[in-house]
This record gives C-alpha cells, structure tokens and sequence, in this order.
C-alpha cells in the first residue's frame, strides 16, 4: 500500500461528508462534459473519489467506469451509485497506468481534481490518450498551484517530505496545456469556471488525418 492509498483511505469519511466547494463552477463543469457525451458514450473516470461526478453523468451515458486506488472511497461511491438505483456504472481499484483496458476503447476520460495528485501527470495524460478513442476526449478538472501566491507555490514541494501527505504536484495552467497538446491533444474548451486557479479543460483526440493524395 502506498503513502498516497493510505491517506486517501483515511479522509475519504471526511471528504464524503464534505459540501462541493465551488457549486455553481462544479454545475457549470458537469453541463459543459454532458455536451460531450451521448446516450452510447462509454465513459472511463480515473481518481473518482465518493463517485459523485460518475453517479451525476450515469443516466445520460451508456457505460461509465469509476476508478480509484482508495478502497475507502470506492466503498462509498458503491453504496451511493446502489442507492441511486444506476445498473450501469461499475467500479475498480486502480490507478490509469495499471488499469486493464484496451486502447482506444472509450469515448471519453475524466480526471477530476486528479492531475495535480499524481506523481508524473504526463504520463497519466499520456495514458489517457492511449485508452481514449480516435475522436473521444479527456475532460479535466485541475488546481494549477503554479498559478497560485508564492506562499502556496512554496509550501507544496515541502509537502513532499512531511510523511503521510499525499502528493502534490506544482504546474501552471499553461503548463497543463502544453503537456496535453505534446501528447497530441487538441485543446477544444479551456476556462476557470470558478475564476480561480483550477483549470477546466477538454482536450480531444483527434481523428486520424486522411492520408494526403499527391
Ligand atoms: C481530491 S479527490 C477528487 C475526487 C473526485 N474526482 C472529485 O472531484 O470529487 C482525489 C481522488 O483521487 C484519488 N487518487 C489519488 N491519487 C491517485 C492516483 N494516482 N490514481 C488514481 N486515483 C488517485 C484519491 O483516492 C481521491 O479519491
């Protein structure tokens, strides 16, 4: 079990009994993702904590596959999606990296609040590109502390060294959106619904490019 596993599973009670910060950026966020998907959508959300976004998007997709490396917190995403009588949302303990899928088998990817919780969000985002079919796209959600006061930007790294913190990775916005598009995403949509640091991004895989006739 890793340092991150273990903090996760400690707070998730916590983080489940805790009200949306931002309600009218995290409404605004979940309006402009259902433009996204459609009624066959198969939807793959990695880091989806208590399962609120995937249990919000369930009726209006047809698959959506919630991930986490908290059993803690997977355990209270089932209990929620069970008590809102969804059949089809299923659940995994896993990270993106590890996660047994084919590439290029769904249509969209959700990583919120979660690029900023791994170690190497490049090869997350990488990854999401692998798994996401030509045409699908990886709508995200992400506190850039690179953008934030010097105070916060500073306190961060040491976060890294104070044992059983969870780790926290420090990038800008523009940072973010320069490791998507090396990845080969096109930036479609790009804001800060809450008019704060957190970016809100959906970026898409595009289709193949015709081979060109001479
Ligand atoms: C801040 S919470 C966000 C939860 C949810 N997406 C939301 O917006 O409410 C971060 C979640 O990411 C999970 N997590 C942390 N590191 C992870 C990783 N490397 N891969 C997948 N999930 C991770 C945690 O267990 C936690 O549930």
């Amino acid at each position: 079990m890793t340092t991150d596993n273990i903090f996760w599973d400690w707070i998730a009670g916590r983080y489940a009994k805790q009200a949306v910060a931002d309600e009218a950026s995290y409404k605004k966020k979940l309006a402009i993702s259902q433009q996204y998907f459609d009624a066959d959508s198969r939807v793959l959300e990695f880091g989806c904590g208590t399962g609120s976004t995937a249990i919000h998007h369930a009726p209006v997709v047809g698959h959506i596959h919630a991930t986490d490396i908290s059993s803690k917190m997977l355990a209270i995403a089932k209990t929620k999606a069970g008590a809102a009588e969804l059949n089809n949302i299923s659940f995994e303990q896993t990270g993106l990296k590890d996660l047994n899928s084919s590439n290029e088998s769904w249509d969209a990817v959700l990583g919120m609040s979660i690029l900023h919780l791994v170690a190497n969000k490049d090869s997350e985002i990488e990854r999401a590109f692998e798994l996401l079919k030509p045409g699908g796209v990886f709508i995200s959600s992400t506190p850039c502390i690179g953008d934030s006061g010097l105070g916060f930007r500073l306190l961060a790294p040491i976060f890294r060294w104070i044992p059983l913190l969870p780790t926290i990775s420090v990038f800008s916005q523009q940072e973010l959106i320069t490791s998507l598009q090396s990845a080969g995403f096109h930036i479609e949509h790009s804001g800060q619904p809450g008019g704060d640091m957190v970016a809100f991004i959906v970026a898409r895989k595009l289709n193949r490019a015709s081979p060109i006739n001479h």
